[in-house]
Protein backbone atom coordinates (compact mmCIF):
# COMPACT_ATOMS: atom_id res chain seq x y z
CA UNK A 1 0.00 0.00 0.00
CA UNK A 2 1.60 3.46 -0.73
CA UNK A 3 2.76 5.52 2.14
CA UNK A 4 -0.23 8.11 2.24
CA UNK A 5 1.04 11.64 1.34
CA UNK A 6 2.17 14.26 4.72
CA UNK A 7 -0.77 16.52 4.65
CA UNK A 8 -0.14 20.29 3.61
CA UNK A 9 0.05 22.10 5.97
CA UNK A 10 -1.00 25.52 4.13
CA UNK A 11 -1.51 28.44 5.85
CA UNK A 12 1.69 28.59 8.34
CA UNK A 13 2.53 31.94 8.95
CA UNK A 14 7.05 31.36 8.72
CA UNK A 15 9.31 33.48 11.32
CA UNK A 16 12.67 33.53 10.39
CA UNK A 17 15.02 30.98 11.93
CA UNK A 18 16.69 32.21 14.00
CA UNK A 19 13.93 34.52 15.78
CA UNK A 20 13.77 35.21 19.74
CA UNK A 21 10.93 33.86 21.41
CA UNK A 22 10.79 34.57 25.18
CA UNK A 23 9.11 36.45 27.60
CA UNK A 24 9.78 39.15 29.96
CA UNK A 25 9.77 40.33 33.49
CA UNK A 26 10.87 42.94 35.99
CA UNK A 27 13.38 41.82 39.34
CA UNK A 28 10.72 44.17 41.43
CA UNK A 29 7.62 42.43 40.07
CA UNK A 30 8.66 39.17 40.51
CA UNK A 31 12.06 39.06 43.02
CA UNK A 32 10.12 39.98 46.07
CA UNK A 33 11.36 42.24 49.05
CA UNK A 34 13.31 44.67 47.43
CA UNK A 35 13.40 46.59 50.93
CA UNK A 36 15.87 48.88 50.04
CA UNK A 37 14.04 50.16 46.57
CA UNK A 38 12.09 53.66 46.59
CA UNK A 39 9.10 51.94 45.24
CA UNK A 40 9.12 49.76 49.12
CA UNK A 41 9.23 52.60 51.05
CA UNK A 42 6.48 53.98 48.82
CA UNK A 43 4.05 51.03 48.85
CA UNK A 44 4.06 50.91 52.58
CA UNK A 45 1.66 54.04 53.13
CA UNK A 46 -0.70 51.73 50.51
CA UNK A 47 -3.22 49.31 51.87
CA UNK A 48 -1.55 45.71 52.29
CA UNK A 49 -3.23 45.23 48.45
CA UNK A 50 -0.78 47.15 47.24
CA UNK A 51 2.49 46.09 48.99
CA UNK A 52 3.99 43.87 46.25
CA UNK A 53 5.24 41.62 49.63
CA UNK A 54 7.19 38.92 48.49
CA UNK A 55 5.30 39.06 45.25
CA UNK A 56 6.24 35.35 43.44
CA UNK A 57 9.37 34.76 45.27
CA UNK A 58 11.58 34.73 42.51
CA UNK A 59 14.69 35.67 44.65
CA UNK A 60 14.85 32.54 46.15
CA UNK A 61 12.28 30.29 42.74
CA UNK A 62 14.79 31.30 39.96
CA UNK A 63 15.70 27.93 39.14
CA UNK A 64 11.77 27.09 39.31
CA UNK A 65 10.91 29.50 36.41
CA UNK A 66 13.62 29.08 34.30
CA UNK A 67 13.05 25.68 33.92
CA UNK A 68 9.64 26.39 32.93
CA UNK A 69 11.21 28.98 30.42
CA UNK A 70 13.05 25.68 28.99
CA UNK A 71 9.61 23.44 29.06
CA UNK A 72 8.10 25.83 27.25
CA UNK A 73 10.89 25.71 24.68
CA UNK A 74 11.76 29.47 24.68
CA UNK A 75 14.82 30.33 23.25
CA UNK A 76 15.33 33.56 25.11
CA UNK A 77 13.87 35.42 28.01
CA UNK A 78 14.30 38.70 29.18
CA UNK A 79 14.78 40.09 32.73
CA UNK A 80 16.57 42.97 35.41
CA UNK A 81 18.54 42.97 37.86
CA UNK A 82 17.81 45.55 40.66
CA UNK A 83 20.07 47.92 41.84
CA UNK A 84 18.89 48.88 45.25
CA UNK A 85 19.96 45.29 46.43
CA UNK A 86 23.27 45.70 44.63
CA UNK A 87 24.12 49.07 45.62
CA UNK A 88 21.87 49.96 49.26
CA UNK A 89 23.71 52.49 50.31
CA UNK A 90 26.19 55.61 48.16
CA UNK A 91 28.87 53.77 47.09
CA UNK A 92 29.02 50.74 49.08
CA UNK A 93 28.30 47.31 46.62
CA UNK A 94 26.71 44.11 48.09
CA UNK A 95 29.06 41.63 46.74
CA UNK A 96 26.35 38.56 47.85
CA UNK A 97 23.63 40.19 45.84
CA UNK A 98 25.88 40.75 42.91
CA UNK A 99 26.83 37.04 43.46
CA UNK A 100 23.50 35.91 43.42
CA UNK A 101 22.82 37.98 39.71
CA UNK A 102 25.90 35.95 38.86
CA UNK A 103 24.17 32.60 40.11
CA UNK A 104 20.65 33.49 38.37
CA UNK A 105 22.59 34.04 35.07
CA UNK A 106 24.32 31.55 34.82
CA UNK A 107 22.24 29.05 35.35
CA UNK A 108 19.56 30.94 32.70
CA UNK A 109 22.52 30.64 30.30
CA UNK A 110 23.39 26.84 31.94
CA UNK A 111 20.05 26.27 30.00
CA UNK A 112 20.94 27.59 26.47
CA UNK A 113 18.72 30.98 26.73
CA UNK A 114 19.50 33.65 24.66
CA UNK A 115 19.03 36.81 28.04
CA UNK A 116 17.97 40.40 27.75
CA UNK A 117 19.03 42.15 30.30
CA UNK A 118 17.50 45.59 31.78
CA UNK A 119 19.73 47.44 33.79
CA UNK A 120 17.27 50.02 35.19
CA UNK A 121 13.12 48.90 35.65
CA UNK A 122 11.35 51.80 37.05
CA UNK A 123 13.14 51.71 40.83
CA UNK A 124 15.64 53.24 42.58
CA UNK A 125 18.22 52.51 45.65
CA UNK A 126 16.27 54.55 48.08
CA UNK A 127 19.47 56.73 48.76
CA UNK A 128 18.88 57.84 45.25
CA UNK A 129 15.92 59.24 45.39
CA UNK A 130 16.64 60.76 48.60
CA UNK A 131 18.86 62.97 46.40
CA UNK A 132 16.26 64.02 44.02
CA UNK A 133 15.95 60.95 42.33
CA UNK A 134 15.86 60.80 38.55
CA UNK A 135 15.79 64.68 38.53
CA UNK A 136 19.28 65.23 40.23
CA UNK A 137 21.53 65.35 37.48
CA UNK A 138 24.21 62.92 39.26
CA UNK A 139 21.90 60.17 39.27
CA UNK A 140 22.93 59.61 35.34
CA UNK A 141 26.50 59.66 36.86
CA UNK A 142 25.80 57.19 39.98
CA UNK A 143 23.92 54.71 37.67
CA UNK A 144 26.78 54.49 35.28
CA UNK A 145 29.00 53.74 38.43
CA UNK A 146 26.61 51.35 39.00
CA UNK A 147 26.70 49.50 35.95
CA UNK A 148 30.48 49.42 35.79
CA UNK A 149 30.68 48.03 38.80
CA UNK A 150 28.08 45.62 37.94
CA UNK A 151 28.54 44.94 34.18
CA UNK A 152 31.86 43.02 34.20
CA UNK A 153 30.97 40.44 36.62
CA UNK A 154 27.92 39.64 34.42
CA UNK A 155 28.89 40.58 30.80
CA UNK A 156 29.99 37.07 30.08
CA UNK A 157 26.13 35.80 31.02
CA UNK A 158 24.53 38.44 28.83
CA UNK A 159 23.63 39.04 25.21
CA UNK A 160 21.71 42.11 24.62
CA UNK A 161 21.68 44.86 27.80
CA UNK A 162 18.59 47.39 28.02
CA UNK A 163 19.74 50.65 29.48
CA UNK A 164 16.47 52.01 30.82
CA UNK A 165 12.83 50.21 30.42
CA UNK A 166 10.12 53.03 29.51
CA UNK A 167 11.33 56.30 30.30
CA UNK A 168 8.44 57.79 29.13
CA UNK A 169 6.09 55.89 31.04
CA UNK A 170 7.98 56.50 34.30
CA UNK A 171 7.81 60.35 33.64
CA UNK A 172 4.10 59.86 33.02
CA UNK A 173 3.15 57.90 35.99
CA UNK A 174 5.36 59.77 38.27
CA UNK A 175 4.59 63.33 37.38
CA UNK A 176 1.39 63.24 35.54
CA UNK A 177 -0.85 60.59 37.16
CA UNK A 178 1.33 60.84 40.35
CA UNK A 179 0.98 57.40 40.86
CA UNK A 180 4.16 56.13 41.11
CA UNK A 181 7.20 57.55 43.17
CA UNK A 182 8.16 60.51 43.39
CA UNK A 183 4.60 61.43 42.80
CA UNK A 184 5.33 65.02 41.91
CA UNK A 185 3.62 68.15 40.24
CA UNK A 186 6.43 69.77 38.85
CA UNK A 187 6.94 70.09 34.98
CA UNK A 188 10.96 71.11 35.54
CA UNK A 189 10.60 67.69 37.60
CA UNK A 190 9.68 66.42 34.31
CA UNK A 191 11.86 68.02 31.81
CA UNK A 192 14.64 67.32 34.44
CA UNK A 193 13.85 63.75 34.11
CA UNK A 194 13.64 62.81 30.93
CA UNK A 195 17.05 64.83 30.40
CA UNK A 196 18.89 62.96 33.07
CA UNK A 197 17.48 59.74 31.90
CA UNK A 198 18.84 60.04 28.31
CA UNK A 199 22.12 61.34 29.57
CA UNK A 200 22.07 57.88 31.67
CA UNK A 201 21.61 56.00 28.92
CA UNK A 202 24.17 57.54 26.61
CA UNK A 203 26.82 57.27 29.12
CA UNK A 204 25.89 53.98 30.29
CA UNK A 205 25.78 52.67 26.02
CA UNK A 206 29.15 54.25 25.70
CA UNK A 207 30.48 52.21 28.47
CA UNK A 208 28.56 49.05 27.21
CA UNK A 209 29.32 49.20 23.48
CA UNK A 210 33.31 49.96 24.45
CA UNK A 211 33.71 47.25 27.12
CA UNK A 212 31.75 44.69 25.41
CA UNK A 213 31.17 45.33 21.61
CA UNK A 214 29.93 41.63 20.63
CA UNK A 215 26.31 42.76 22.87
CA UNK A 216 24.01 44.94 21.33
CA UNK A 217 22.73 47.86 23.83
CA UNK A 218 19.04 49.54 23.72
CA UNK A 219 16.62 50.53 25.41
CA UNK A 220 12.80 49.10 25.96
CA UNK A 221 10.44 52.07 24.88
CA UNK A 222 6.78 51.80 25.24
CA UNK A 223 5.34 53.28 21.78
CA UNK A 224 1.82 53.27 21.15
CA UNK A 225 -0.28 53.09 18.11
CA UNK A 226 -2.35 56.21 17.19
CA UNK A 227 -5.13 57.28 14.92
CA UNK A 228 -7.72 60.11 14.12
CA UNK A 229 -11.78 59.22 15.07
CA UNK A 230 -12.19 61.45 11.45
CA UNK A 231 -9.61 60.67 9.06
CA UNK A 232 -10.88 64.06 7.94
CA UNK A 233 -10.24 66.45 10.67
CA UNK A 234 -6.72 68.27 10.69
CA UNK A 235 -6.40 68.81 14.38
CA UNK A 236 -7.10 65.23 15.22
CA UNK A 237 -3.93 64.31 12.95
CA UNK A 238 -2.04 67.16 14.32
CA UNK A 239 -2.92 65.25 17.62
CA UNK A 240 -1.80 61.92 16.15
CA UNK A 241 1.44 63.01 14.70
CA UNK A 242 2.38 65.13 17.69
CA UNK A 243 2.08 62.72 20.04
CA UNK A 244 4.01 59.87 17.88
CA UNK A 245 6.75 62.31 18.11
CA UNK A 246 6.64 62.70 21.40
CA UNK A 247 5.78 59.92 22.90
CA UNK A 248 6.91 57.38 20.22
CA UNK A 249 10.00 59.27 18.85
CA UNK A 250 11.65 62.05 21.54
CA UNK A 251 13.43 60.03 23.60
CA UNK A 252 15.03 58.03 20.32
CA UNK A 253 16.14 60.82 19.41
CA UNK A 254 17.35 62.84 22.47
CA UNK A 255 19.76 59.62 22.42
CA UNK A 256 20.01 59.12 18.62
CA UNK A 257 23.17 57.04 17.53
CA UNK A 258 23.18 55.53 20.76
CA UNK A 259 21.40 52.08 20.13
CA UNK A 260 22.18 48.71 18.48
CA UNK A 261 18.63 47.85 18.47
CA UNK A 262 15.18 49.50 19.21
CA UNK A 263 13.27 47.48 21.97
CA UNK A 264 9.77 48.62 21.74
CA UNK A 265 6.96 47.74 24.75
CA UNK A 266 3.47 48.03 22.59
CA UNK A 267 0.12 47.83 24.55
CA UNK A 268 -2.27 50.43 23.60
CA UNK A 269 -3.88 52.00 20.78
CA UNK A 270 -5.18 55.90 20.84
CA UNK A 271 -7.96 57.18 18.88
CA UNK A 272 -8.32 61.17 19.34
CA UNK A 273 -11.63 62.79 18.69
CA UNK A 274 -12.08 66.28 18.72
CA UNK A 275 -14.43 67.44 21.30
CA UNK A 276 -15.77 70.57 22.89
CA UNK A 277 -11.87 72.07 23.58
CA UNK A 278 -8.47 73.17 21.38
CA UNK A 279 -7.09 69.88 21.70
CA UNK A 280 -8.51 66.46 20.68
CA UNK A 281 -10.26 63.81 23.48
CA UNK A 282 -9.42 60.43 23.33
CA UNK A 283 -12.22 58.55 21.99
CA UNK A 284 -13.29 55.87 24.93
CA UNK A 285 -13.16 52.62 23.61
CA UNK A 286 -15.65 51.40 25.94
CA UNK A 287 -18.43 53.45 24.19
CA UNK A 288 -17.48 51.73 21.09
CA UNK A 289 -17.78 48.29 22.95
CA UNK A 290 -14.40 47.73 21.63
CA UNK A 291 -12.11 44.41 22.83
CA UNK A 292 -10.23 45.21 26.18
CA UNK A 293 -8.35 43.59 28.50
CA UNK A 294 -9.17 43.32 32.09
CA UNK A 295 -6.98 46.68 32.68
CA UNK A 296 -9.06 48.58 30.39
CA UNK A 297 -6.50 48.27 27.51
CA UNK A 298 -7.53 48.08 23.76
CA UNK A 299 -7.04 44.76 22.19
CA UNK A 300 -5.81 46.05 18.83
CA UNK A 301 -3.34 43.96 17.02
CA UNK A 302 -3.03 45.81 13.97
CA UNK A 303 -1.12 48.49 16.26
CA UNK A 304 1.47 46.45 16.52
CA UNK A 305 2.29 46.33 12.69
CA UNK A 306 1.47 50.41 12.84
CA UNK A 307 4.31 51.33 15.75
CA UNK A 308 6.91 48.76 14.30
CA UNK A 309 6.59 50.27 10.58
CA UNK A 310 6.34 54.03 12.18
CA UNK A 311 9.87 53.24 14.17
CA UNK A 312 11.16 51.07 11.58
CA UNK A 313 14.59 52.22 10.22
CA UNK A 314 17.96 50.45 9.87
CA UNK A 315 18.15 49.25 13.12
CA UNK A 316 16.63 45.81 14.11
CA UNK A 317 13.63 45.87 16.26
CA UNK A 318 12.99 43.80 19.59
CA UNK A 319 9.61 44.05 20.85
CA UNK A 320 10.69 43.41 24.35
CA UNK A 321 7.24 43.58 26.06
CA UNK A 322 3.45 42.92 24.77
CA UNK A 323 0.99 40.94 26.43
CA UNK A 324 -2.63 41.11 28.32
CA UNK A 325 -4.14 40.58 31.40
CA UNK A 326 -6.56 38.54 31.43
CA UNK A 327 -8.30 35.66 33.45
CA UNK A 328 -9.66 34.30 30.52
CA UNK A 329 -7.28 32.50 29.10
CA UNK A 330 -8.69 31.99 25.68
CA UNK A 331 -8.19 35.91 24.89
CA UNK A 332 -5.02 34.84 25.85
CA UNK A 333 -4.49 32.45 22.75
CA UNK A 334 -5.94 34.60 20.50
CA UNK A 335 -3.82 37.65 21.70
CA UNK A 336 -0.72 35.11 20.99
CA UNK A 337 -2.10 34.39 17.85
CA UNK A 338 -3.65 37.72 16.48
CA UNK A 339 -0.75 39.92 17.74
CA UNK A 340 2.30 37.44 16.42
CA UNK A 341 0.57 37.62 12.49
CA UNK A 342 1.26 41.18 12.52
CA UNK A 343 4.55 40.35 13.66
CA UNK A 344 4.81 38.72 11.14
CA UNK A 345 3.53 41.08 8.50
CA UNK A 346 5.49 42.98 9.68
CA UNK A 347 8.67 40.55 8.58
CA UNK A 348 7.15 40.34 5.33
CA UNK A 349 6.99 44.12 4.49
CA UNK A 350 10.72 43.92 5.03
CA UNK A 351 10.53 45.32 8.58
CA UNK A 352 13.75 43.99 10.96
CA UNK A 353 11.63 42.36 13.75
CA UNK A 354 13.89 39.83 15.87
CA UNK A 355 12.27 38.96 19.09
CA UNK A 356 9.09 38.83 20.50
CA UNK A 357 8.93 39.26 24.61
CA UNK A 358 5.53 38.02 25.93
CA UNK A 359 4.81 40.45 29.06
CA UNK A 360 5.00 38.27 30.93
CA UNK A 361 6.45 34.80 31.94
CA UNK A 362 4.59 34.88 35.37
CA UNK A 363 1.76 36.72 37.30
CA UNK A 364 3.25 39.76 39.05
CA UNK A 365 3.18 42.56 40.92
CA UNK A 366 1.47 45.30 38.43
CA UNK A 367 2.78 48.48 40.15
CA UNK A 368 -0.18 50.83 41.34
CA UNK A 369 -2.32 47.92 40.09
CA UNK A 370 -1.33 45.69 42.50
CA UNK A 371 -1.36 42.20 42.45
CA UNK A 372 -5.21 41.63 40.24
CA UNK A 373 -3.95 42.18 36.84
CA UNK A 374 -2.86 38.33 35.45
CA UNK A 375 -0.43 38.95 32.69
CA UNK A 376 1.48 35.60 33.05
CA UNK A 377 1.83 32.67 30.68
CA UNK A 378 2.01 31.06 33.72
CA UNK A 379 -0.18 31.70 36.94
CA UNK A 380 1.25 32.23 40.61
CA UNK A 381 -0.46 31.36 43.70
CA UNK A 382 0.33 34.19 45.83
CA UNK A 383 -0.51 31.80 48.84
CA UNK A 384 1.71 28.96 48.08
CA UNK A 385 3.99 30.50 45.42
CA UNK A 386 3.02 27.55 42.95
CA UNK A 387 3.07 28.01 39.35
CA UNK A 388 1.06 26.38 37.18
CA UNK A 389 1.14 26.42 33.09
CA UNK A 390 -1.79 28.03 31.57
CA UNK A 391 -2.75 26.58 28.20
CA UNK A 392 -1.98 29.73 26.46
CA UNK A 393 1.46 29.36 27.80
CA UNK A 394 1.08 25.65 25.72
CA UNK A 395 -0.18 27.77 22.43
CA UNK A 396 2.88 30.45 22.57
CA UNK A 397 4.99 26.76 22.64
CA UNK A 398 3.33 25.50 19.34
CA UNK A 399 4.19 28.80 18.03
CA UNK A 400 7.84 28.60 18.69
CA UNK A 401 7.70 24.84 17.89
CA UNK A 402 6.58 25.75 14.58
CA UNK A 403 8.96 28.68 14.65
CA UNK A 404 5.40 30.34 13.14
CA UNK A 405 1.68 30.23 13.54
CA UNK A 406 0.44 27.16 12.24
CA UNK A 407 -2.53 26.57 10.09
CA UNK A 408 -4.29 24.58 13.38
CA UNK A 409 -3.79 28.19 15.51
CA UNK A 410 -4.91 29.90 12.49
CA UNK A 411 -8.20 28.35 12.16
CA UNK A 412 -9.27 29.47 15.37
CA UNK A 413 -9.32 33.23 13.93
CA UNK A 414 -10.94 32.05 10.66
CA UNK A 415 -7.26 32.91 8.83
CA UNK A 416 -6.87 30.02 6.64
CA UNK A 417 -3.93 31.01 3.94
CA UNK A 418 -1.01 32.93 3.85
CA UNK A 419 -1.53 35.74 1.12
CA UNK A 420 1.66 34.64 -0.63
CA UNK A 421 0.75 31.26 -0.86
CA UNK A 422 -2.28 32.20 -2.38
CA UNK A 423 -0.77 34.11 -5.09
CA UNK A 424 2.08 32.15 -5.97
CA UNK A 425 -0.31 29.35 -6.60
CA UNK A 426 -2.48 32.36 -8.85
CA UNK A 427 -0.08 32.71 -10.68
CA UNK A 428 1.50 29.48 -11.52
CA UNK A 429 -1.89 28.87 -12.43
CA UNK A 430 -1.89 32.09 -14.72
CA UNK A 431 1.53 30.83 -15.82
CA UNK A 432 -0.20 27.45 -16.86
CA UNK A 433 -3.24 29.13 -18.79
CA UNK A 434 -1.03 31.02 -20.90
CA UNK A 435 1.07 28.31 -22.12
C1 LIG B 1 4.97 47.99 31.09
C2 LIG B 1 6.05 47.81 32.14
C3 LIG B 1 6.01 46.46 32.81
C4 LIG B 1 4.59 46.00 33.09
C5 LIG B 1 3.75 46.11 31.85
C6 LIG B 1 2.33 45.63 32.01
O1 LIG B 1 4.71 49.34 30.90
O2 LIG B 1 7.32 47.95 31.56
O3 LIG B 1 6.79 46.55 33.99
O4 LIG B 1 4.08 46.69 34.15
O5 LIG B 1 3.72 47.44 31.41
Amino acid sequence: MPTPKPKHEHGILKFPKDFLWGAATSAYQVEGNNVNADWWAWEQKLPPKFRSGKTCNQYELYEKDFALIKELNHNAHRLSIEWSRIEPKDGEFDHHEIEHYVSVLKYLKSLNIKVMLTLWHFTLPQWVAGLGGWENSKTASYFERFVKRVAPEIAEYVDFWITLNEPGVYVYEAYFERVWPPAKKSFWGQIKTTLNLASAHKKVYKYLHSAFPKKPVGIAQNVQSFEPYHKHSLIEQVAVVFTDLTANHLFYFLTRKTHDFLGINYYFHTRFKDGKGFWPEIADETLQSRDISDLGWEVYPEGLFDVLADLSDDLPIYITECGIASTNDDRKNRFLITYLSEVYRAIKAGIQVKGFFYWSLIDNFEWHRGFDPRFGLVEVDYLTFERKIRPSALVYTDIIQHSGIPHSLLRFIGHTVDAEEVLEKRYREIIKENK
